[in-house]
């Protein structure tokens, strides 16, 4: 199966979480995409969803589907949202589209993390994806230079402001052998708004398009 096929099949895979249930949280992606299609037939039994970015809030109102604030809505049952990498202990770097700390927020609000991946996804070891840091854009080449400093090589995603109107550093040269203790280091870096590592919330489950859940 091709890699486009994977991400319809992990998105639309995610359908049989959200039933039974009124408000879900959407994340961001080309295979979150997928799942927003698939959820456009179903929105009747929604009330509204909480979006983790501008980009899925346009897709979902163009389906006619309703937004809601997290604010207003409390905990989350379910959120689905896709990867950048994801290891066997449901760890993943997120952030390849620049929502990592509002998909952090709503991961953390929610009960269920399902994630939709295609297989190339899967690694033993994260890091040869480069990891997003979002950061306050004032503070991004002492940042930079903090990561230096930790054996990263830093990249200023220079096209790119998150919806927060922050910017992001794509860290390569890693191999993240304990995510949760670079996770609560990094994140600790003056300036750093969010590392997109999901350790400390992983996913509860990962769906792969190519059939595997785990
Ligand atoms: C956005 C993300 C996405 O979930 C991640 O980049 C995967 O995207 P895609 O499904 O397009 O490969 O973290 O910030």
């Amino acid at each position: 199966m091709d890699i486009e096929a994977q991400k319809r099949a992990a998105g639309e895979a995610a359908i049989e979480f959200i039933e039974g249930q009124s408000v879900i949280g959407v994340g961001t992606g080309s295979t979150v995409r997928y799942f927003i299609d698939a959820l456009a037939k179903v929105k009747h039994h929604l009330d509204g969803v909480v979006s983790s970015s501008e980009q899925s809030s346009k897709l979902l109102r163009a389906h006619g589907i309703p937004l809601l604030d997290l604010n207003a809505v409390g905990t989350l049952d379910v959120y689905v949202d896709g990867a950048d990498e994801c290891d066997a202990g449901r760890h993943l770097i997120k952030g390849g589209g620049g929502a990592l700390t509002r998909e952090k927020i709503i991961a953390a609000a929610s009960k269920q993390f399902v994630c939709v991946v295609d297989a190339h996804k899967c690694v033993d070891v994260l890091g040869k994806f480069p990891l997003p840091i979002e950061v306050i854009p004032m503070a991004r080449s002492y940042v930079a230079r903090e990561i230096e400093r930790r054996g990263g090589t830093p990249v200023w995603r220079a096209d790119c402001v998150t919806d927060n109107g922050n910017w992001i550093l794509d860290v390569h040269g890693l191999a993240i052998r304990d995510p949760a203790t670079l996770e609560s280091e990094w994140n600790q870096i003056t300036g750093v708004v969010t590392v997109g590592l999901f350790a400390h919330r992983p996913a509860d489950v990962v769906l792969v398009g190519d059939g595997r859940r785990f």
